[in-house]
């Protein structure tokens, strides 16, 4: 199997200028050595706009990456406070998340909305990490693995016929930010699912290099757990991530 473990933080609207060299250090300080633990998984951080530029030197100087958390689909226009994948490569960052359940519930974007990112994102040489999940409504009346397939349908039909990775996050809404993580089992359960849709759609060993990362509270101490599942490469982390120490932890649970 080709596929790269990765371990991706989403700080959401969080952090400042201010508060990043003595995260980064502290980070790196905990990893022990961190360029051993990037040989075995791909570590970045998902943070807002204007710390893009900060972030991004620290990440070029100890081999992590840094991502977006949104952009739009077209290049440039009358779009009043949105920034483009023209706008992030200029910065040097070539990956972004694309319709985070917040981004869906919160800002009206859709399955459409997602496929055009993720279109975008693959015409511009930009990854994209497109996240797909159900509410707690969905789960308990067993839809699931409707709505999951569904979502990932949008992402598909955005990846026919061009070049390019895409990395997937599984996050039941939830999960996310309750302290209500999936088990192991349910992720890895859904995993499956998109990986198979994944192979129906191209074929065997693109579905085995498909990175299928899970989020929803997971944090240092269910990470060993979630890990050990054969579907599951690694993991979208909203508040574990703002905190540097167990970050670490959990990039050390990965990185094995
Ligand atoms: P959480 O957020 O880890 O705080 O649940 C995950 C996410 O929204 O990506």
């Amino acid at each position: 199997m080709g596929r790269r473990k990765l371990l991706a933080g989403n700080w959401k609207m969080n952090k400042s200028l201010s508060e990043l060299p003595d995260f980064f250090s502290t980070l790196i300080k905990e990893c022990g050595s961190l360029p051993q633990l990037l040989e075995k998984a791909d570590l970045f951080f998902s943070v807002p706009f204007t710390l893009l530029d900060g972030c991004q030197r620290f990440a070029k100087m100890h081999g992590f990456q840094i991502a977006a958390q949104n952009a739009h689909w077209e290049a440039s226009g009358a779009f009043t406070g949105e920034i483009s994948l023209g706008h992030l490569k200029e910065l040097g960052i070539l990956s972004t998340l694309v319709g985070h359940s917040e981004r869906r519930q919160y800002f009206g974007e859709t399955d459409d909305t997602v496929e055009k990112k993720v279109r975008a994102c693959l015409t511009s040489n930009v990854l994209p990490v497109a996240c797909v999940g159900e509410s707690r409504a969905e789960r308990e009346v067993n839809q699931t693995e409707a709505v999951v397939t569904r979502q990932m349908q949008a992402v598909i039909k955005a990846k026919i016929g061009q070049q390019g990775r895409v990395i997937i996050a599984y996050e039941p809404v939830w999960a996310i930010g309750t302290g209500l993580s999936a088990t192991a089992e349910q992720a890895d359960e859904v995993h499956q699912l998109i990986r198979s849709l994944w192979e129906k759609a191209f074929g065997n060993m693109a579905a085995d290099d498909l990175t299928i990362l899970y989020g929803g509270s997971a944090n240092a101490a269910n990470a060993k757990s979630l890990f050990s599942k054969k579907n599951i490469d690694g993991a979208l982390v909203g508040g574990a991530s703002l905190k540097p120490i167990e970050f670490a932890q959990m990039l050390r649970a990965l990185a094995v």
